[in-house]
């Protein structure tokens, strides 16, 4: 991508990469040293992209500073159902874009049309304003549970990549039809295309897609949202507009939004094609195809454990302690039941609903909130509980990583255990 020019403004944009694990994979590469004094082509005056990102809230725990990935402690998920703005997860690839409002626009354009509809923040306003409260998820969501199985490749996500909120703003389906996009071509195309404003050193920009009738369905409830938990959307999740796909991986719920495409493709993007895909166990970087594997949409049942934390020192009062943690399904699927075990799987109790959404599949968007009482035999001073939940269509967790490993460590939906010792 460089064709040529100094490497360095490559290596300030993808600061993730300058590790010793890519350095010693380039060393085999070295073909000579530069002579300081021949050093021209070195760029001085580089400014740092990411010099200009927003302030964040302490308990949020980076898994990687630039670009800001980041997730709160577990425990804190399961305190509110709506995760308050300044402690929900931030997966960020590129610098956060600076977006004055004056100048924010927003393009729609339906392939084959040649006029192309261009909003302002306040002309999206003026469509009628809906909200949905809907759960955004990581594929890479407790990655690092996969990862001890087996080594994967992507930022080391706890289980705690993902948060419920309240998203308000414009329907996708209406932006759509104002764009001109009207109910009898709708079979003409297959995908809504998503481009954003971050863009990599190429000037290339984020981008995803969705299928189209997730866009135009009624029941899809696609928002353009301006708006999170009834604050203005932050900086860091998309400021002023962001794509939110219910039930679909976080990947699509495009931030800064810059322009829709209804198109008869996928979009194209690096992230779209070369990312956030399932492959199996036995597929690895030499085997890789990505172009075999369709790419991430609706995300499968999973739940975990958040009060308490793995590891940690807990009271036994009556008999008994307490599990709280999180459910949550893909494709608008509800949790019908989450089933806890302290003996191994030999029992299961299974949980109350804390927080349950009234909506019903396949528009159940929202995760559930669970705890569980549960009994610890006299005597015992380390105990592990396990989770698994049900959704609306029957499915469940599968048992164990080792049956889903994938070499990117995303889908990593088994069982949740920890581990507690008891006083
Ligand atoms: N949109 C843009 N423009 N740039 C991004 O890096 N990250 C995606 C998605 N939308 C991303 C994006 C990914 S991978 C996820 S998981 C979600 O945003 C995270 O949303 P959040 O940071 O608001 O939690």
């Amino acid at each position: 991508m460089a064709a040529g020019n100094a490497v360095d403004p490559f290596w300030m944009l993808y600061s993730i990469h300058l590790n010793p694990h890519v350095l010693n994979i380039l060393e085999k590469y070295r073909i000579g040293n530069l002579d300081p004094k021949d050093n021209n082509d070195v760029v001085s005056d580089m400014s740092d992209p990411f010099a200009n990102e927003p302030t964040r809230h302490p308990l949020l725990k980076p898994a990687s500073e630039k670009p800001f990935n980041a997730e709160a402690p577990e425990y804190i998920l399961v305190e509110n159902f709506l995760t308050p703005n300044d402690i929900f997860y931030v997966r960020n690839h590129l610098p956060v874009p600076d977006i004055q409002v004056d100048t924010y626009a927003l393009e729609v354009e339906i392939e084959g049309k040649s006029k192309i509809l261009t909003l302002s923040l306040d002309d999206l306003k003026k469509f009628p304003k809906h909200s949905v409260t809907s759960t955004v998820m990581c594929a890479g969501n407790r990655r690092s549970e996969m990862h001890k199985v087996k080594p994967v490749k992507g930022l080391n996500w706890g289980a705690a990549a993902l948060g419920n909120a309240t998203w308000t703003g414009a329907s996708l389906r209406e932006v759509l039809e104002a764009a001109g996009l009207s109910e009898n071509e709708i079979d003409k195309y297959q995908h809504i295309q998503f481009e954003a404003y971050d863009t990599d050193t190429t000037g290339s920009p984020y981008g995803a897609s969705i299928p189209i009738w997730k866009g135009v369905d009624r029941r899809g409830d696609v928002i353009l949202a301006y708006e999170m938990n009834g604050e203005t959307l932050p900086r860091d999740h998309g400021f002023p507009v962001r794509a939110v796909v219910p039930g679909v991986v976080g990947a699509r719920n495009v931030k800064w939004l810059a322009k829709i495409i209804v198109a008869s493709e996928e979009s194209q993007s690096h992230w779209q094609q070369k990312d956030y895909k399932g492959f199996s166990p036995s597929t690895d970087w030499d085997t890789v195809d990505y172009s075999k594997s369709p790419s991430i949409q609706e995300l499968p049942v999973t739940s975990a454990i958040c009060q308490p934390m793995n590891n940690a020192t807990v009271d036994v009062k009556d008999g008994k302690i307490t599990a709280k943690g999180y459910a949550w399904s893909g494709g608008g699927q509800e949790i019908v039941r989450v089933d806890v075990s302290c003996d191994g799987g030999k029992t299961w109790h299974v949980a109350k609903f804390d927080f349950h959404d009234a909506n019903k599949s396949p528009q159940h968007w929202s995760w559930t909130l669970w705890s569980c009482d549960l009994p610890v035999p006299k005597g015992t001073n380390k105990m592990e509980i396990i989770v698994k939940a049900v959704d609306s269509s029957y499915n469940t967790q599968p048992e164990l990583f080792e049956n889903i490993w994938n070499l990117r460590g995303v889908l990593n939906n088994a069982y949740h255990r920890i581990k507690v010792n008891l006083k």
